[in-house]
């Protein structure tokens, strides 16, 4: 391919779905050239939507600065601008959409919105090497096990209520423990030794966190549990929970591979239960490193690169942003 060529292919990818505001640039065969992320840290309590949307909003100039000058190259380099079109919040996923419009527009390139959760998935692939894993995609926002079937991602199971994530951070802050809440809950769980009963939720293949987080935070208040203890079993059960759906996903699937990834995979413990259940199946496990596992640029500026060779582009006109837009609503030419 001519250099020419080469270059009408660099993909910049926006992300911009929660706190993270990501900035990445990938070449058509599988190079990420910059990764830039900058996260929104807030003042108190949980995230607020309106409140990272505008950190997003100040901070895209020099992310987007920073991510040209990580990989060498300048505005006039980029063929494809690709976005995170959803699901995510509302307000921060059209300050990215407002952005990557405006920078296809000016640059007179094509536009193209990814779904963020495949997005994870196809990162994932790339950086593991793993062909067709099925993925265990576990964050804040999200808490699902996926696989490719009959020409698109498939659901297997996922949580009814709140993401696992959420459900860790929401239970660390009631502890006042400091956010976000994932690795402190994990440190104290290994100072912990005493399973507290708490409530294990798989409904068919679904999960539900929320029934766990009340009773967490319930032993918690109560006075009768020693923090750690109940960290401990906060994430015995909620892993256990995790295991239970991506084990019986797998056993149908029959995937030779497992892939684990989104900021809830930092988790040692997590780790265990999945690579167990790897091992047990013959199965391959794979974790995304984590740079390529919490929410990133990277992600959407590859996943950008497959769709526009498929043929997806994303009309300006039409590229709303979607915040309940599902993974099994995608078509996926890339992988036929
Ligand atoms: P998404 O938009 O995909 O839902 P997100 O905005 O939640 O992503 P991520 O960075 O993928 O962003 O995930 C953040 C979550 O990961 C938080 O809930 C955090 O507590 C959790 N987390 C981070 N490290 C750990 C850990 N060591 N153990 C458990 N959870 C962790
Ligand atoms: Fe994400």
């Amino acid at each position: 391919m001519k250099v020419g060529a080469v270059n009408s292919l660099i993909c910049l990818g926006i992300e911009s779905t929660a706190d993270n505001l990501g900035v990445g640039i990938a070449t058509p065969d599988g190079t990420i050239l910059a990764n830039e992320i900058s996260t929104h840290v807030p003042a108190e309590g949980g995230i607020h939507p309106r409140e990272a949307a505008r950190h997003h909003a100040a901070e895209i100039g020099n992310t987007l600065t920073s991510a040209l000058k990580a990989a060498g190259i300048r505005g006039r380099d980029i063929g494809i601008v690709a976005f995170s079109q959803g699901p995510g919040l509302g307000p921060c996923l059209r300050t990215g959409a407002t952005a990557a419009r405006a920078l296809a527009t000016y640059l007179r390139v094509p536009l193209v919105g990814v779904n963020h959760c495949i997005a994870h998935i196809e990162i994932g692939r790339l950086a593991t090497g793993a062909a067709d894993p099925l993925t265990l995609y576990v964050s804040g926002g999200n808490s699902l096990v996926a696989g490719f079937e009959s020409g698109r991602y498939r659901v297997f199971g996922e949580t009814i209520d709140i993401a696992v994530g959420n459900c860790l951070d929401t239970f660390a802050r009631e502890a006042k423990l400091p956010y976000p809440g994932g690795p402190a809950v994990e440190q104290l769980a290994l100072k912990g030794n005493q399973l507290i009963p708490l409530p294990y939720t798989v409904k068919g293949m679904d999960l539900s966190f929320s029934g766990l987080l009340t009773a967490a935070l319930e032993a918690l208040r109560s006075g009768r549990w020693r923090l750690e203890d109940v960290c401990f079993s906060l994430q015995e059960v909620a892993y256990a929970m995790l295991g239970e759906v991506t084990e019986r996903a797998l056993a149908h699937t029959r995937k030779a591979e497992l892939l684990l990834t989104g900021g809830v995979a930092a988790n040692k413990r997590l780790r265990s239960v999945i690579g167990s259940i790897a091992d047990e199946h013959g199965a391959k496990q794979s974790f995304v490193p984590l740079r390529y596992a919490t929410d990133n640029g990277a992600m959407i500026a590859w996943t950008g690169v497959l769709a526009y060779s498929n043929g997806v582009r994303t009309p300006v006109e039409t590229s709303y942003i979607d915040s309940h837009w599902r993974l099994d609503q995608v078509e996926v030419p890339w992988r036929r």
